[in-house]
């Protein structure tokens, strides 16, 4: 498999916010912008190693600013890093007032997908082609997150909560 660049897999998406996407505040449902940012990250995904995927994990996800109904948000999407079956996507949200066109940074999340054959295992993906020294930032650091994920995953796998 040939390496790919970043580039190559890059998405963006706009949405305005709706009333079925906001909460009791008028605000938009915390949970809503998760779904988006997954489906978002989830095309760089497949963009990316061209199989199914299936979300791992989503590292914490800190909300920085309501977002108000009529809001226009954006999300983009990137792969900072890889694994031999997994990629991390780097999404960034931004929502900008429709009025005003004030625009606000809402949050960052690091999302890793785990690229899959038909029966649901694991199978290699491309390399990450490094072209800059921006890149090879990015890579390192997701590097640093990916083993601190992978202690997080051990953990959780060797002691699950009783039920
Ligand atoms: C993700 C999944 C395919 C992994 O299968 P598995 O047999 O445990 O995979 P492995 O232990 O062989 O791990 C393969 C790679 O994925 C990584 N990985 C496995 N589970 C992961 C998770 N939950 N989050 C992040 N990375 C994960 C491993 O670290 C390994 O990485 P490597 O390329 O650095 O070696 C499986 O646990 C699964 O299907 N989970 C449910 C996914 C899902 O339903 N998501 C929500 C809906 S899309």
């Amino acid at each position: 498999m040939d390496p790919k660049s970043w580039k190559e897999s890059f998405a963006m998406v706009q949405r305005v916010v709706l009333p079925p996407d906001t909460n009791v505040f008028g605000n938009l449902y915390g949970g809503r912008l998760m779904e988006w940012i997954d489906n978002v990250a989830s095309i760089s995904a497949f963009k990316h190693s061209r199989s199914k995927v299936v979300t791992g994990s989503i590292d914490s996800l800190y909300f920085l600013t309501p977002i108000k109904m009529g809001d226009i948000v954006t999300i983009e999407s990137k792969i900072d890093y890889v694994t031999r079956e997994t990629m991390e996507v780097e999404t960034t949200v931004f929502t900008e007032d429709h009025n005003t066109a004030v625009k606000r940074f809402a949050t960052r999340a690091f999302l890793t997908y785990v690229a899959v054959d038909d029966l649901g295992k694991p199978v290699q993906v491309p390399d990450l082609k490094i072209e800059t020294e921006e890149d090879r930032t990015r890579w390192d650091e997701g590097a640093r997150r990916s083993e601190h994920r992978k202690k997080q995953l051990k953990e959780i796998k060797q002691f699950p909560p009783k039920f």
